[in-house]
């Protein structure tokens, strides 16, 4: 059996191979200090040994939710939930659906999002295609507090007891929350939801293969088992005991910790299948929110390829020399598309007549990564070999665990987000919350 591969030999050029070795007892400690939860934010390591403990009992019971909802015939699932509690839900399911399942007859309820923004238009736009559509609610918040979900919950709760009577409504709704604390635990218990607990000892970004993700995974036709295994999977092979020389995240850890050593401050995850878009807003969030403290920290971006080749191609080869590159790349597609010949041969294409789409697709990757390291661009790669659930559940564990080790080399606590308080403060003081009284008197001489 493949698993995911890592090849950093396109950053040899810019990083010196012996500090890679020199990284790695560095990286064995950070590892181990990760599962035996000592080190900065311990308290917030549920997830490093999550998948492996996750029980069948547990999983049978989230398939069981996805079907007990798939039994009303739903055609929509609103999935309401912002940050940890929205991306990787969206992430794995826009990686293994087809490209046009909105509108295709498909077995499964078409997921969609609310509550990750505050767009008037977006939830205006929500609420009237949902008269017309049969459909459920999954709200999400860890905290049970937060205020975009809340305001579409409200709303979309209201909404949904209006079409099917309290009751009825009752049946269609699952929180996922704290286990005791927050507006929203007290707002289920009152009414009596469907809920799952998000662990204490898990952030809102590590908690992707907690009820938080499954349960709406699984509602969307998704096989919660096999993701899980490939997560399992990637927890033995980069375990405390694995050495750094086979440790593919351990090693990804320490080459991007170097290049930004060497002045190379953003990161960039390149994706050559647009179904990876979300798995890279995803991977954002969990470098973003957890490198970015303390004037510290690679500031994690993305692009899809080779759309963006036309767009952020020019910068990246030849704008300030601060990036560096990790490709996302998947050797098989699902699908085999050949390129026809055409006897008038018009468009001059004959030359690619009888070979594969993704062989194109393969070439473009190979030039523009040999093009950018020309241009200064150093280049990691990170292989799939196939786009399913297992794969993905590796590419999910190597990201966690490698952020971990990321960060504690970093010298923060990956597992906080102090910074995020501060809009949410301005933004309370300026509707005028009660309590931040002080804050608005403030911010009003400002303006
Ligand atoms: O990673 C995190 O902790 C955050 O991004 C949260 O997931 C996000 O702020 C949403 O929080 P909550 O689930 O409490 O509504």
């Amino acid at each position: 059996m493949e698993n995911l591969t890592l090849n950093c030999a396109r950053t040899l050029s810019f990083v010196d191979p012996a500090d890679i070795t020199d990284m790695g007892t560095e990286m064995e400690k950070n590892n181990r200090a990760l599962h035996e939860k000592r080190g900065k934010g311990n308290d917030f390591l549920g997830w490093v040994d999550l998948p492996s403990s996750i029980t069948t009992e547990e999983l049978s019971d989230m398939e069981a939710t996805a079907s007990l909802l798939k039994s009303k015939n739903i055609e929509i699932l609103v999935v309401i939930g912002i940050g940890g509690s929205y991306l990787g839900t969206r992430a794995v399911i826009e990686a293994l659906s087809d490209s046009f399942t909105h509108l295709k007859p498909v077995k499964s309820p078409l997921v969609l999002f609310a509550g990750q923004n505050i767009s008037e238009d977006y939830l205006a736009e929500l609420r009237s295609l949902l008269k017309t559509r049969e459909y459920a609610l999954m709200v999400i918040s860890k905290s049970g507090t937060t205020t975009e979900p809340a305001i579409a919950f409200r709303m979309l709760k209201q909404d949904i007891e209006e079409k099917y009577g309290k009751e009825e409504a009752r049946s269609r709704i699952v929180a996922i929350t704290d286990a005791s604390r927050g507006a929203l635990r007290k707002l289920a218990e009152t009414e009596g939801y469907k809920t799952y607990v998000i662990p204490d000892d898990v952030g809102g970004r590590y908690s992707v293969l907690t009820p938080v993700g499954l349960v709406a995974i699984a509602v969307a036709g998704f096989d919660i088992r096999e993701l899980v295994r490939g997560a399992s999977d990637m927890e033995r092979m980069s375990g405390p005991e694995v050495p750094f020389n086979e440790n593919l995240p351990a090693q990804y850890a320490a080459v991007r910790n170097l290049l930004y050593r060497k002045g190379k401050t953003v990161e960039i995850m390149v994706n050559y299948n647009p179904k990876l878009h979300y798995f890279s807003e995803w991977w954002k969030q969990l470098y973003g929110e957890s490198e970015g403290k303390e004037g510290k920290g690679i500031f994690p971006a993305s692009v899809d390829f080779t759309s963006d080749l036309h767009s952020m191609g020019q910068y990246i080869q030849e704008g300030e020399r601060i990036l560096f590159e990790t490709v996302l790349s998947v050797k098989s597609p699902a699908a085999s598309v050949v390129i026809p010949a055409d006897p008038d041969n018009l468009d001059g294409l004959n030359f690619l007549a009888g070979k594969r789409v993704d062989e194109v697709n393969k070439m473009a990757e190979l030039g523009t990564a040999l093009a950018h390291v020309d241009g200064g661009v150093p280049n990691i790669l990170i292989e799939i070999p196939l786009l399913n659930e297992y794969y993905i559940g590796q590419l999910i564990y190597f990201f966690e665990i490698a952020c971990g080790m990321s960060g504690y080399t970093l010298g923060v606590n990956p597992f906080d987000q102090p910074g995020v308080e501060a809009y949410k403060k301005n933004m309370f003081a300026l509707l005028e919350k009660p309590g931040f009284e002080k804050e608005t008197a403030e911010l009003k001489k400002r303006l």
